[in-house]
């Protein structure tokens, strides 16, 4: 479980995150939502020890980790999937997945990780030897997705999982991302700036605009208020 109180990001006069405070809960899915430069990048990479932040806390099952490093936070349980496909582009898929479980929790032994990863994901067995570079681009999310979760997480932070990808590939991507939630009881924060699919999965909603927080709640009061068909106003 993810609790994150009053966390601010600059970035010289900037302010990208302002007072936010939120968090995730196991099994569970939160939706960041916002435009672009709504600050959403930015708030994952503080959660995860990549940026610096001006004030606020993040508690991970009950323990602060605010001053921890990346490393750290990493060691502990936290998995970032960045934005970009950020993978090593010259190794293989399969020197991709060891590396990643190798700075992973190590929950699981490698073997049976594997074989997880690649029944989850048939095509990823098929292009095991395959430079990682020269995957397509929904397989190279499907391989993000696994690095990350091969760490055996228990907090996995997605940014934008659906940039770039044809629809029938986005929703293989979020049926895997619902899947994991429900299988592995990890706490799950993920970015979009696609509202309709990141709220079929989550229970819970943030909405961002120019870094602070428009709307925090559940999923339920969002629908309730009448206000999930209508984001793109509180976007903008
Ligand atoms: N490294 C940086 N240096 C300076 N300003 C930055 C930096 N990274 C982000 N910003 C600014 O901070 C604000 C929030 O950016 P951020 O990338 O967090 O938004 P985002 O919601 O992830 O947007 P997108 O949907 O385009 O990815 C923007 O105004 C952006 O220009
Ligand atoms: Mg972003």
């Amino acid at each position: 479980m993810l609790e994150i109180t009053d966390l601010s990001v600059s970035y010289g006069a900037i302010k990208a995150v302002k007072n936010f405070s939120g968090g995730a809960k196991d099994g569970l899915i939160t939706a960041i939502l916002g435009a672009n430069g709504a600050g959403k990048s930015s708030l994952l990479r503080a959660i995860s020890g990549l940026n610096l932040i001006t004030s606020g806390s993040i508690k991970l099952d009950g323990t602060d980790i605010t001053r921890l490093g990346a490393h750290e936070r990493s060691r502990l349980g936290i998995a970032h999937a960045m934005e970009g496909r950020r993978l090593f582009r010259h190794l293989t898929v399969e020197e991709n997945l060891r590396l990643a479980w190798r700075f992973g929790t190590r929950r699981v032994l490698l073997k049976p990780a594997l074989d997880d990863v690649y029944a989850r994901f048939p095509i990823l067995a098929e292009k095991a030897k395959i430079h990682a570079g020269l995957l397509s681009g929904g397989q190279q999310q499907m391989m993000i997705l696994s690095c990350a979760t091969i760490r055996s997480p228990s907090v996995l932070l997605l940014d934008e999982p659906s940039l770039g990808l044809a629809p029938l590939i986005t929703t293989q991507i979020y049926q895997f991302i619902s899947d994991f939630a429900k299988s592995s009881n990890v706490a799950i924060m993920l970015s979009e700036q696609m509202a309709a699919i990141a709220l079929k999965v989550s229970t819970d909603v943030c909405v961002l605009r120019q870094g602070a927080s428009v709307f925090s709640g559940s999923k339920q009061s969002l629908i309730e208020q009448g206000r999930a068909g209508n984001l793109s106003s509180m976007y903008l």
